[in-house]
């Protein structure tokens, strides 16, 4: 069997990585989370005090930077430097921050190398927002993921509360809203649908029917 790249992108909280780690473990593929990349070095930057907007300072950063991955179960578990930060990288003030670290050039050029690297044996299912466009632009299969800000917001809601982070859904639902702003709206590799991705709108449709849906896409193509 070919050894497929498949890119997932899509907005905050369209459940990219749920359903991309179940599709990696199904095809027996790597799964890789270049959003987690990202947020590592924006807690880089909260941790030593680096103006989020201080592009060289970000890159310097990012030099000194590892980012590793390793199974856990069904999960995965994110290092930095060899220090587990896979709670970390999740939390309210790194997502807020991420957009602005993820806007400048250099920082994206940097993990975009890092990223070409990880995929380049193939047999990968990668998500993120520039996945399509600019990380792999010739990968097999492209899917563009979407669902309605409302249920993204509270998909997020019921996550948080199982990690006991208590954030009302209204403040979710605007922060998800700004961060695909940003998102959307930066000068280099913005999210966008690539124009031979599929899009595939995951509003009330289970996990399930989506992993089965991305089979289906898959199927389709090769
Ligand atoms: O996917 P996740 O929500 O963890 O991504 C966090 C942030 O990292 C995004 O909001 C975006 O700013 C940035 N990102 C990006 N390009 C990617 C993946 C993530 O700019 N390929």
């Amino acid at each position: 069997d070919k050894k497929l790249r498949i890119a997932i992108d899509g907005p905050a909280s369209a459940g990219k990585s749920t359903v991309a780690k179940i599709l990696a473990s199904d095809l027996n593929y790597i799964y890789c989370d270049t959003g987690a990349m990202y947020r590592v070095l924006t807690l880089q930057a909260l941790r030593h005090d680096v103006d989020v907007e201080d592009e060289s300072k970000l890159v310097a950063l990012l030099k000194d930077t590892d980012i590793t991955f390793e199974p856990d179960g069904n999960q995965q578990k994110v290092f930095l430097n060899g220090e587990n930060v896979t709670t970390d990288i999740r939390q309210p003030d790194v997502t807020n921050a991420v957009s602005a670290v993820s806007a400048h050039k250099g920082v994206r050029e940097e993990l975009v190398r890092r990223q070409q690297v990880i995929a380049e044996a193939g047999g990968i299912v990668m998500d993120g927002r520039d996945i399509g466009t600019a990380v792999l632009p010739d990968a097999e299969v492209k899917i563009f993921l979407v669902a309605s800000a409302k249920e993204r917001a509270e998909r997020r809601y019921k996550e948080n509360i199982s990690k006991g982070i208590e954030t009302p859904l209204e403040v979710l639902q605007k922060e998800i809203e700004d961060r695909d702003y940003k998102d959307s709206h930066r000068e280099v590799s913005p999210l966008v649908q690539a124009d031979d991705a599929v899009l595939l709108d995951t509003t009330s449709l289970s996990i399930d029917e989506v992993v089965g849906r991305m089979k289906e896409i898959i199927q389709k193509l090769i």
